[in-house]
């Protein structure tokens, strides 16, 4: 699969969306969410299956005002928009007290397996380590192997078993050093 630039992700930062084309031919734009995202977003999750909801949250949350708010109001939180600008997926980046953050991606079942989860998870761990970001985790039902087999193509994981719930870690190098390479500037 094409992997993402992080000159793209850095560029998500600035507001603007980034045009991204899917295996089967679609496009989205992946940006940054906004306050007035709350009733789209919700709208996405009524169409998307129990299932994937579940697999989400962990339960099957109902759409509240504050529900929404907190979703919008990560850290970082992404969305990508259809052509006929619905949104059909989220991506969410939540920052714990310390250096670390808890990642969650939900993709609306008609736009699952299309490499979309996957592009939306590279931009979060890419937007994490470009604001230093010391490690990021995702928590997910015990066989739930997505997060684990997509952080594993970007670093070296360690998963933890608990309780029906599996943790994975992904710690993150600072990436400045090669900054300036990969965002195509050059060094004053
Ligand atoms: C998991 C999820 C984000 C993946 O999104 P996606 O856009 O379908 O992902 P991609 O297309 O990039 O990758 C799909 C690949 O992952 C595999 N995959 C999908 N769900 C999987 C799962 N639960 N376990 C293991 N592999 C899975 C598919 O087989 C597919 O492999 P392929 O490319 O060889 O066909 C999406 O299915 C979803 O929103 N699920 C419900 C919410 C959820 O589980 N989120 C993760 C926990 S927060």
């Amino acid at each position: 699969m094409k992997k993402t630039r992080l000159a793209d992700s850095a560029h998500l930062f600035a507001g603007s969306g980034v045009t991204t084309r899917l295996r089967d031919g679609r496009s989205v734009i992946i940006r940054t969410a906004l306050p007035q995202d709350a009733g789209d977003v919700s709208a996405m999750h009524v169409r998307c299956s129990t299932e994937t909801v579940r697999h989400r949250y962990h339960s099957v949350p109902s759409m509240t005002g504050r529900f929404l708010s907190c979703l919008l109001g990560t850290d970082i939180a992404l969305v990508a928009e259809a052509p006929n600008h619905t949104i059909v997926a989220m991506a969410n980046l939540g920052r714990d007290a310390g250096n670390d953050g808890e990642l969650a991606v939900l993709v609306e079942d008609d736009w699952q397996r299309r490499g979309l989860g996957t592009i939306m998870l590279d931009h979060l761990v890419s937007m994490a380590r470009l604001v230093g970001y010391g490690e990021v985790y995702t928590v997910c039902l015990t066989g739930d192997d997505w997060f684990r087999r997509a952080l594993a193509r970007i670093g070296a994981v360690q998963v933890e078993q608990a309780g029906g719930y599996d943790a994975t870690r992904l710690p993150l190098r600072p990436t400045l050093a090669r900054l300036p390479a990969e965002l195509g500037t050059t060094a004053a």
